[in-house]
């Protein structure tokens, strides 16, 4: 399905749940059919009933999530359930909106985050109380209140267990007595932060000394191997030593399968081109790809979206060889710039005279130093396709001030990061 024709179920589910003029918060990258809104002071869970596959992830239903939270009530620190509603095509779970900011969106201290753990263990021990473990404690899902207080969100996960099958799986993240699975405990929170606080060069010093460095393995090729698939293979080794994912680990950005081999990398290509690929018509179109890697997405425009032409820029050398092998395995010949976007020459210049119908700028901004100045060229154009580190509301801000009026939030990414399609 296209994004258009997403757009048309949720437009008719909102209007049969009377929510037209809610405002769109998060909608997930693995199941477009979940979605939340919020209206003045209520968050709104949606799914539509016939459209929604992520349903068997989850330990609680939109009404099991309502009872769960109604289990809890008038705990401070866990959303206040309003009301569970069924219509014909979509559920809704009705919740008091908690003021505050994701702790994956805070920038805190080492003292604040233990302050936040004390917080948290005196939530996760009264409603271990009530019999509920909560079983999915990322920092997306832990609220720091405006009003100085923690809150726990999210209870899709959430199950009931005996006081000590709560305690040992937020604070162990153990599974016990057959219950619903602990995804994220106080444990995985903890390493997030010390991941969050630690530079790159020593996360990945840890990781090697823990053996998570290992070199993925790109699979052997059969001797007939065409001379496609062998591109397609060199272009994964040149991917793996370049420094264009994560810089000093030998890992390629995607995933990709490929005439029956599979490529290894962090990202799976095939997810990211369900939603990238749909988000809207680009026939006809001109593209212009910032920090474009393998440039799958340019190449993909050209082969499979009618895209007219591309253009795909990045500043490492390594990586543009890289992207070349795929275009020319993938029988597209998408235009290649190597280019710094923090270099002082007038590189705006030259790549407005591209002409661009449409700029994507995809995880590119969180590498550049001169983030207004990238800005301020994102702004130039009629259209753009962009995926951020921030939260959607700063991201959409951000280009609101940029000159886009219309900017939609099209999905949430595996990584938690928003995509926009911004339009003037
Ligand atoms: C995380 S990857 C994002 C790949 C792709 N846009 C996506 O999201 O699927 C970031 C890319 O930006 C490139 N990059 C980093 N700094 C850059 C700069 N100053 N100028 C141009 N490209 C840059 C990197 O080489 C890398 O390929």
């Amino acid at each position: 399905m296209i994004e258009d024709e997403w757009e048309r179920l949720w437009n008719a589910a909102l209007k049969e749940a009377g929510l037209e003029n809610a405002s769109l918060i998060s909608s997930s990258y693995q199941d477009p059919g979940r979605r939340a809104y919020q209206r003045e002071d209520i968050i709104y869970k949606l799914v539509l009933s016939e459209h929604a596959i992520t349903g068997w992830k989850r330990a609680q239903d939109l009404r099991g999530e309502f009872d769960v939270l109604k289990d809890c009530s008038g705990i401070s620190g866990v959303p206040e359930a309003l009301e569970w509603n069924k219509r014909a095509t979509v559920e809704s779970l009705a919740l008091r909106r908690l003021r505050g900011e994701p702790l994956s969106c805070a920038d805190i201290g080492t003292l604040r985050f233990i302050m936040v753990l004390l917080r948290l263990a005196l939530v996760i021990v009264r409603i271990g109380k009530r019999g509920i473990s909560h079983n999915d404690m990322c920092a997306d899902n832990i609220l720091l209140l405006e009003c100085g207080g923690v809150a726990l969100i999210d209870f899709d996960q959430a199950d009931r267990k005996s006081l000590a099958g709560a305690l040992i799986g937020s604070f162990l993240g153990i599974t016990s007595g057959g219950g619903a699975k602990v995804h994220n405990s106080y444990g995985s929170l903890i390493k997030d932060f010390m991941k969050r606080k630690l530079s790159p060069d020593t996360v990945n010093f840890i990781k090697g000394v823990m053996g998570k460095n290992k070199l993925q393995r790109i699979p052997e090729l059969p001797k007939d191997a065409s001379a496609q698939l062998k591109s397609v293979q060199w272009a994964w080794k040149l991917a793996q030593s370049s420094d264009a994912s994560s810089p000093g680990v030998q890992v390629a950005y995607y995933s990709y399968d490929f005439q029956g081999s599979h490529f290894p990398g962090e990202r799976p290509w095939k997810d990211r081109w369900q939603v990238l690929g749909n988000i809207t018509d680009f026939n006809g179109k001109r593209v212009l790809e910032l920090g474009c890697n393998m440039a799958l997405l340019s190449s993909s425009l050209l082969k499979e979206k009618k895209a007219k032409a591309a253009l795909a820029v990045d500043i490492d050398g390594k990586i543009l060889e890289s992207a070349k092998l795929v275009a020319s395995a993938l029988g597209v010949m998408p235009k290649f710039r190597q280019q710094d976007l923090d270099s002082p020459e007038d590189w705006e210049t030259e790549l407005s005279n591209f002409k661009p119908d449409l700029v994507f700028a995809l995880n590119v901004l969180n590498w550049v130093k001169d983030k207004d100045r990238l800005i301020r060229f994102l702004g130039r154009f009629n259209e753009l396709i962009f995926e951020g580190h921030d939260s959607v509301e700063i991201e959409s801000e951000r280009f609101r001030k940029a000159g886009f009026k219309d900017i939609r939030l099209v999905t949430t990414t595996e990584r938690s990061r928003p995509v926009l399609h911004c339009r003037k």
